[in-house]
């Protein structure tokens, strides 16, 4: 089954509201570990490559484990670039293969940010390639993506951005933030935010980035064998499923796989001071991964068995 275009996903997603996990990629285990959940479940599925990612595994190696799940499935998949900074690396990864881009303009001034969009929409529209452009600014820091502050989007620019660059899906800044560290106090969304730039952009699919839930269950294993992640806390699960009902079509996910898999091996590694099989704990990781996203694309994206065909 060839890479799939984000187009139909989206269509159906947002007519029935729910959302496609995008899940970032970096290492086999991961990969592996996400398409054995959206088998189990039936559900389309995102794989995204950040700078970071690119610069860890390598473009070449990433897309080569891609091409071998693919020669395993047939479910749909959009190989999606997260967080391009400028137009050349989203032209390297369209000439690549990549299915659909993010071109991330978020941290220049409105008139910049709709130049680079354009420019990148411009190249990728004509090989048929899908972009997320990004209006507002989320907090948070990870190794190639960070901000201080958090500027949420303004819904008459939102329009404005859409019609002028011809993006076909716009992330949004509602109150989410990068890592594991989201809210100091009650988490909270802007849904009335959202609910007018979903009712001003009828029918057009919108992005919720820093979307992990940072699961209380990997923050207490990592913390129990050895880790110090005190104080984490992401997006409650109840609050990604209403967002998916709203408009958002597409959630991104990483920190959640970091944490499960790091909690895993913590854990294994403690329990069995004897072990230096990689293999062994690294299994355990993937599992914990299939397992962590089986339960995101049930409990949270209700996206299981939404296959087309
Ligand atoms: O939004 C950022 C993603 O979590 C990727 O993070 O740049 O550390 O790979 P990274
Ligand atoms: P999290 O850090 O919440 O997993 O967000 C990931 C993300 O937005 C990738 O673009
Ligand atoms: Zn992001």
């Amino acid at each position: 089954m060839p890479l799939t275009s984000p187009k139909e996903m989206f269509a159906r997603a947002y007519k029935e509201g729910f959302a496609v996990g995008a899940f970032n990629v970096n290492n086999m285990e991961i990969i592996q570990g996400i398409i054995m959940a959206g088998e189990e479940e039936r559900s389309p599925l995102i794989l995204q490559v950040s700078a970071g990612a690119r610069k860890y595994a390598g473009q070449n190696y990433i897309i080569k484990l891609v091409e071998a799940a693919l020669e395993e499935t047939d479910l749909p998949i959009v190989l999606h670039l997260d967080h391009g900074q400028n137009f050349e690396i989203c032209k390297e990864v369209i000439d690549a293969g990549f299915t659909s881009v993010m071109i991330d303009g978020s941290h220049l001034p409105f008139e910049e940010n709709i130049a680079l969009t354009r420019q990148v929409v411009e190249y990728a529209h004509d090989k048929g390639v899908w972009v997320e452009a990004e209006l507002g600014r989320l907090a948070g820091v990870e190794d190639e993506v960070s901000s201080e502050e958090s500027i949420y989007t303004d819904p008459d620019e939102a329009v404005e951005f859409v019609e002028r660059t011809g993006c076909d899906s716009l992330a949004i800044a509602i109150g989410t933030s990068h890592g594991a560290y989201k809210f100091k106090g009650e988490p909270k969304l802007d849904f009335e935010r959202l609910e007018k730039i979903s009712s001003m952009l009828p029918g057009f699919p919108l992005v919720l980035h820093g979307a992990s839930s940072v699961l209380p269950e990997f923050v207490e294993m990592c913390n129990q064998y050895g880790g110090d992640v005190a104080g984490a806390k992401g997006v409650p699960e109840e609050l990604l499923r209403k967002a998916a009902s709203m408009g958002i079509c597409k959630i991104n996910i990483d920190t959640d796989i970091r944490l499960a898999m790091t909690a895993v091996i913590r854990k294994y590694l403690k329990e069995n001071p004897g072990v230096f099989d990689p293999r062994k704990y690294l299994g355990a990781a993937r599992q914990a991964v299939k397992d962590m996203v089986q339960h995101k694309i049930k409990h949270v994206l209700g996206s299981s068995n939404k296959v087309d065909g």
